[in-house]
């Protein structure tokens, strides 16, 4: 049995020059738990040329969706970005990661971190209807340098909440926090910044973070991640894994493309 999937475009969407995003074809045989990553890309002379990517689909759908950067001359996103519908992807079978709920103590409110591209694993956690029934309040915050790059502000605010099956939980429950760093918004500054001073948790009406209560979820660029898990840890906050849950799981937004 091949390692990986071939798929088919289905869409595509430009959201700037620098991100866009598409969705495919799903094999009914490919399995995922919600927030995991696998190895997708294209074939180039014949061979595989592949990246991780978050998968941003939620489980139960029957197409895949991927959020992806553009990085001039990227020996895969250089190619990638120009794909069209109709044309093959190649998916591999077995997904994998840290973001997944099983890595984490229960809790109350739930804060998925991310940003740029590492919105990408909380999409798919936020339309898992098991997310509503571990957590009282979701947040999910997406920091970013211009306002343009807040992807997927429409599905988060308009679509989700109006959704057949899970619009009622989510109207309820989630709470989505998009922050600028460059230039003027509503909410500006880094993450980081904004959860040491308190800001963040004011903001969205929640008690400051607290290990007893609060889980988080972290995808972003390296020196985000080591900033964050400095800040939590200092609180008190312990890292969770497969073999042992915590108060925050974390991984790395795939930026070498
Ligand atoms: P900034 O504009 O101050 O660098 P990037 O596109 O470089 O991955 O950045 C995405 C967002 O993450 C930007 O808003 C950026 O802010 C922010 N960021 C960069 N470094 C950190 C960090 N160490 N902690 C928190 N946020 C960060």
């Amino acid at each position: 049995m091949s390692n990986f999937f071939e798929e088919q475009v289905l869409s595509v969407h430009h959201w700037t020059d620098r991100l866009f995003s598409f969705t495919t074809t799903r094999d009914p045989g490919f399995r995922f738990r919600t927030g995991e990553f696998t190895m997708i890309g294209l074939k180039v002379d014949g061979r595989p040329l592949l990246r991780a990517y978050s998968v941003v689909s939620p489980a139960w759908a029957e197409t895949l969706e991927f959020f992806s950067i553009k990085v001039p001359n990227g020996p895969l996103t250089s190619r990638l970005q120009h794909i069209q519908v109709g044309d093959a992807i190649t998916v591999g079978r077995k997904a994998t990661g840290t973001l997944v709920m099983d890595n984490l103590l229960p809790g109350k409110n739930l804060y998925l971190l991310g940003t740029g591209t590492g919105l990408a694993p909380f999409l798919s956690v936020i339309r898992d209807p098991e997310t509503y029934e571990r957590f009282e309040k979701v947040v999910l915050v997406h920091g970013c340098r211009h306002v343009a790059d807040l992807a997927y502000e429409d599905l988060i605010t308009k679509e989700l909440p109006a959704h057949e099956f899970l619009g009622e939980e989510i109207a309820a429950k989630l709470l989505y926090y998009p922050t600028v760093t460059r230039e003027p918004f509503r909410n500006t500054g880094r993450i980081s910044t904004l959860l040491e001073s308190g800001k963040l948790c004011a903001d969205v009406g929640l008690p400051p973070l607290d290990a007893a209560a609060d889980r988080v979820m972290i995808c972003g660029s390296p020196a985000m991640m080591v900033d964050l898990k400095t800040l939590l840890e200092s609180r008190g906050f312990t890292e969770g894994s497969g073999s042992e849950p915590g108060h925050f799981v974390i991984e790395k937004a795939f930026a070498e493309r």
